[in-house]
Order: structure tokens, then C-alpha cells, then sequence
């Protein structure tokens, strides 16, 4: 078990910074060590609002920028199923101010991508990113990637899973996005707060109720590809 390290100067108790050398500060953590770090990185609220002209552009691809998280227990839950491996790429594609993307990097050995279009909020992922190594010593970085991009375009190459918090998202955006993912050539896990359009290429494996920020019982949907069948033999008719 991982502990920071703190400095008692006149009786003010300040966080060690660790050295980034030290063998403690090796990944992956526990849950309990990583909910602490993560609740420690974010004031209450933050991202909630962004500027008019942000939430205007996410509006005009066809996105929401209405605000709400999945909980830490929430996304720990669906970690401890997943078991994913440092072979595994997790994208979150609305992914806010980036905890989850962080939780991540922090509990498992895979990759985490965190897509989003305000970049008010990629701006406090990164920040949250920063401190987690100023403060606590831990290098997620390499693990890492913030790209300020439209979800139902960006380069999904490599994701083994893919998360949506798409509760607000337009049923025109829920097809885009299961249209892209049909053309993706790798097998895939699909884990989503609205169930899929019917299609042929993803099976509905698992369905969960987990808490929200918003809602403590919110159906939660797990889909796995129903084949890797090669992209070329997909588009021949
Ligand atoms: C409900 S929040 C989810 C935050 C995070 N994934 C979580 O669960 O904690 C959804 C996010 O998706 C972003 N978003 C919506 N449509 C988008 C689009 N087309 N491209 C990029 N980001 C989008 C919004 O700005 C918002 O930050």
C-alpha cells in the first residue's frame, strides 16, 4: 500500500512531493490510493460551465455540452470487470475534465484518450494531469492522451475500449458514432449510458446500474464487437 508521504512544518501538514525516482511512485495503484489523489486534483464543480462559444461549437457537430461525471466506484466497478492490460487502449470520447481517463492511467497498465471539444475542460484534464506528478510523483503522461477533437470524427485506431457518458448525446451523434465504430477493424468493447441503435455488428454482453453525479441507479450498457472482421471485407457489399 502506497501512503504520501507528509511534512509537518508549525503544524501544517504539507504533501511530500515524491521524488520521481523513488520505487513507491510505480503504477498501478490501489483504488482507494487513486480515489484519494483523483478527489484531491478537482474543486467541486469545476467544468460545469464553459464559455457560450464552446457550447456553441460542440452544439453545431452535433454534440451536447451538458455536464455530468460517472463516479469514481462507478468506472472502479466496470475496471474490475474489464481487467484490461497494458495490450488494452481505453478512449473516452466526451471526456470532460478527465477523470476518468486519469483513473485509468492510474489503477491499470493500459492507455487511456480523452476526446473533447471544450477546451475548457481538456484544459483542466491537463492541469489535473500536471499534478498528479508535481504533487504525488506519479508519471501518467506516457499513458496519456488529451486530443480537443469531435468524437464522431476523430482517429479511434487501437481503442479496445470505448466509453461513452452519452446520456445527453443526440440519437443523430449515437448513430455517427455506432456507424464509425462498425468500420473499425479490431474487436472492440463498447461501454454506453444509451443503448445502441440496432446494428449487426455489436452484441449487448452486459448491463449494469451504477451511480452517476447525477443519478445513483443510471443503466449502464456493455457491447462487444460480434467479430474483428477485417474493414475491407466490411465495406464489400
Ligand atoms: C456528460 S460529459 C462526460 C464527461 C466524462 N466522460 C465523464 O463521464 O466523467 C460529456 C462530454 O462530452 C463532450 N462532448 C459532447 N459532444 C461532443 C463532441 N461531438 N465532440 C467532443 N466532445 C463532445 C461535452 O463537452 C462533455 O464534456
Amino acid at each position: 500500500m502506497k501512503h504520501i508521504k507528509k511534512l509537518i512544518i508549525w503544524g501544517v501538514s504539507l504533501p511530500l512531493f515524491a521524488s520521481a525516482n523513488t520505487p513507491d511512485n510505480s503504477l498501478p495503484l490501489t483504488s482507494s490510493h487513486a480515489a484519494d489523489i483523483i478527489k484531491s486534483l478537482y474543486t467541486e464543480g469545476v467544468g460545469y460551465t464553459i464559455p457560450a462559444r464552446e457550447a456553441q461549437l460542440i452544439r453545431r457537430v452535433g454534440g451536447d455540452p451538458v455536464y455530468g461525471e460517472i463516479t469514481f466506484s462507478a468506472l472502479q466497478t466496470l475496471l474490475d470487470d474489464l481487467q484490461l492490460s497494458k495490450h488494452d487502449v481505453f478512449y473516452d470520447l466526451g471526456c470532460g475534465v478527465g477523470q476518468t481517463c486519469i483513473q485509468v492511467a492510474l489503477v491499470t497498465p493500459a492507455k487511456a484518450v480523452g476526446i473533447e471539444l471544450s477546451k475548457t475542460r481538456l484544459n483542466l484534464a491537463k492541469e489535473a494531469t500536471d499534478k498528479v506528478k508535481k504533487i504525488y510523483g506519479y508519471d501518467i503522461c506516457p499513458n496519456l492522451e488529451w486530443r480537443q477533437e469531435d468524437i464522431s470524427k476523430t482517429n479511434l485506431s487501437g481503442a479496445t475500449v470505448i466509453f461513452l457518458c452519452s446520456t445527453c448525446f443526440s440519437n443523430e451523434l449515437m448513430q455517427k458514432l455506432v456507424n464509425r465504430f462498425s468500420t473499425l477493424p479490431q474487436s472492440l468493447k463498447i461501454i454506453s449510458l444509451r443503448q445502441l441503435a440496432a446494428n449487426n455488428f455489436f452484441t449487448l454482453i452486459k448491463t449494469y446500474n451504477l451511480p452517476m453525479t447525477w443519478n445513483n441507479d443510471t443503466p449502464v450498457y456493455v457491447y462487444q464487437s460480434k467479430t474483428a472482421t477485417p474493414l475491407d471485407k466490411k465495406v464489400k457489399p
